[in-house]
Formats: structure tokens, sequence, C-alpha cells
């Protein structure tokens, strides 16, 4: 690892400067290229005989990420978003479809290739009580990650985590402490600080603030902005928080039941969602909508999200949607282009009220 790595933070904010991502789908420069992603999880079968049932969390999505970007994934619980970054890391294998890595097919690399590629793929995740090990202290745990990829010399590797923990405000006598001898968010700067130590270049932050107080959370998100600045992070960034997305986020993803109903850059979605879905949750937080001075015409869905064992014919919103109509009980709609910008699976979208 670069020394220049953990000492060129700027943790004291300013502008962060992004890459051109205007385009909404498919930028030309990208570190990521996922197509026709798919995760079908097989069920207990509730008879002895007969097929056996399957679950599926995701259903064939495609998308790209431009170096140096942070592309939110939003949705209910249960749509698929922990399923995707799990697919990108490789934490589970997929049923169907293509990840390109730096345009390597990583779908056809081996165990061995995956471990290499490990480095340049990170994860941090909601819960960092869990994520640390309460028996080592927090240097050493950010040093290990070191150890696993054998970056540096031995002897150097404690001193390059204490950088790191310096970087991401864990500096002084903190770098030594248990983690049960810090904070919740402390914690999670530990978590972040052995993600980042082995130098990545994709992040996937699943709901990395969604565990903590709220006045923390700002701070965390802050942080990961100024890293992500620092070192040109690009990130994947799951959450249901859409006031931490509209913070955050270049562009962003809107998932319902395991595929993209609309991928737009932020404010344009945040301005004008056009998925009878987007309208619903964007209508729903007042913060979100209000930040660009446009209200946001809410649309209100009845009932549930149904199981993703058993999605509806057509549109999977259709029983939930006010608009839906015959050809939306027959037809899934596919994402397609917008004139105003972004992306959109809806067939009546240009036509609502
Ligand atoms: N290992 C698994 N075996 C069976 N089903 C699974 C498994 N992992 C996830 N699922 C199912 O896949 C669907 C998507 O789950 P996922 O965790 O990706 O959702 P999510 O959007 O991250 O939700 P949350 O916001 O609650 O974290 C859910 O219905 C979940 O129950
Ligand atoms: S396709 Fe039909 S059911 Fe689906 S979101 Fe659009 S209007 Fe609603
Ligand atoms: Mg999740």
């Amino acid at each position: 690892m670069s020394t220049a790595f953990v000492e060129s933070v700027d943790v004291s904010g300013g502008e962060i400067i992004r890459p051109e991502t205007t385009l909404d789908t498919a930028p030309t420069d990208s570190i990521l290229k996922v197509r026709g992603l798919t995760k079908r999880f097989p069920m207990p079968r509730d008879r002895f005989f007969g097929p056996r049932p399957t679950l599926t969390a995701v259903a064939g999505i495609s998308f790209e990420l431009v170096a140096g970007e942070t592309l939110a994934l939003v949705g209910e619980s249960g749509c698929g978003k922990s399923t995707v970054g799990n697919l990108v890391l490789n934490l589970i294998a997929p049923t169907e479809g293509t990840i390109a890595f730096e345009g390597e097919d990583l779908s056809r690399a081996d165990a061995a290739r995956w471990r290499a590629r490990r480095r340049d793929m990170q994860l941090i995740f909601q819960d960092s009580g869990s994520a640390l090990d309460p028996r080592l202290t927090i240097d050493r745990q950010v040093a290990e990650g070191l150890d696993i990829h054998a970056i540096g010399t031995v002897s150097d590797r404690l001193d390059r985590a204490h950088r790191m923990l310096e970087a991401v405000g864990l500096g002084g006598d903190l770098v030594g402490r248990y983690p049960h001898e810090l904070s919740g968010g402390q914690q999670q700067r530990a978590v972040i600080a052995r993600a980042l130590v082995v130098e990545p270049k994709l992040v996937v932050c699943d709901e990395p603030v969604a565990a903590l107080d709220v006045s923390v959370q700002a701070q965390v998100v802050n942080l990961l902005q100024d890293l992500q600045q620092a070192y040109g992070l690009t990130y994947l960034f799951i959450s249901h928080d859409l006031s931490v997305v509209r913070h955050v986020a270049d562009r962003v993803a809107v998932m319902y039941l395991g595929r993209f109903v609309e991928v737009a850059r932020r404010d344009v979605l945040f301005a004008r969602p056009a998925h009878p879905y987007s309208r619903a949750l964007i209508g729903a937080v007042p913060a979100a909508r209000s930040r660009h001075g446009r209200k946001v015409h809410p649309v209100a869905l009845a009932g549930e999200p149904p199981s993703p064992m058993f999605p509806p014919i057509g549109c999977a919103l259709n029983p939930r949607c006010p608009f839906a109509t015959d050809r939306c009980r027959r037809e899934t709609p596919e994402l397609r282009s917008l004139a105003g910008g972004g992306l959109v699976a809806c067939h009546h979208a240009e036509g609502l009220p």
C-alpha cells in the first residue's frame, strides 16, 4: 500500500469532486458491469413430492458503475438490495448473469482469482458490533486485512493500520482499544478503516449507518464521502433511508421485488420520480422531497409487497398500483429511457396523473 493512501485524507470536508456521471445507466468508463444478474434461492418443499419452490431475490438486473461514483440502491425491506451487494462481492453465487470488474469477467473466475480480486472490492455493513472480533484490539484487526492480502512488510502493517485509523478519526489512544471500549460510531469507523486499509477500488456499503444515532449517522456519512474523494473510491451504497441517499448518491436505482424499477441521477429522481413506486417512496419522506423545492405528487400504494416466492404476473407492482391496467397485469415492463432523463420500468410512466 502506498503511504499516500492513508496520508492524503482530508477529513475537513470540502467540495466533493465527482466524475462526469451524467449518463443514466450506460457509462462508458465503467469499473463494474453487471448483466442479467439473477439469484434464486431454493426453498424447503412443503410436500415430500413435487418441485422444490424457489424464491427469486434478484430477477435479471443490469447496471454499471463509473469509477468514483456512488450508485445507491433503495427499496423496501426484502426487495433484494443486500443480495445484489453480496452477488457483486461473490459472497454468494449468481444463478444467472455476469459480473465484470475492470473488464474482467468474474463470473468465470476461480476461487484464487476471486481471492486476489477481493482486495479491490470490500464490504462495509451495518452491524459493526458483530463485524469486529471482541478479542482483538482494533489496530490488530485493521492490520489483519493487510496480513490476509500480504500487503507491506510484517513490521510496517501495524504502522499502516494506525495511519488508516487516524484517517477515520480513531487516532491517539483509541487505536489500541478493544471494540467494547468504543461507541457504535467509533466501531463503525474501525470497520471502515479495516475495509479501506487494503486500498479497495469498489466498496459495497450495506446500510452502513442504519444502526447509528442520527447525529452520528451524519458524521459517518460525511467521513465516507471524504474518504471517497481522497481515495477515488466507487460506492455501491445500499440504504432504505432516502435522506441519506439524497445526501450521498450520484445516481439512484430503485428496487422492487428483485428488479430495478427506476434508475436516474439523484437530482432527477428526487425532483421528478417517474415510477409510481418511486413516487410512493419519495412522496412519503418530506425531507427527501422538500430539498428541491418541488412537490412530488405522492402515490398511495395498496397493501404490502407480495412474497418474492410468488411474484405477480405482469408488472410486479400491479396489485398495489392505483394506475394498473390490463396491460400491467399481463406484461412485465422493461427498463426504458425517459425523455427527461433516467430509466423507468412502467408501461404508463409518461401519462400518469
Ligand atoms: N440465503 C437466503 N435464503 C433464502 N432466501 C433469502 C436468502 N437471502 C435473502 N433471501 C430472501 O431474498 C429476498 C431479498 O433479501 P435481501 O436481504 O436481499 O433484501 P434487502 O432488500 O437487503 O432487505 P433489508 O432492507 O431488510 O436488508 C428476501 O425475501 C429474503 O428473505
Ligand atoms: S406498469 Fe402499470 S402497474 Fe406497473 S407501475 Fe406502471 S402503471 Fe403501475
Ligand atoms: Mg439488506
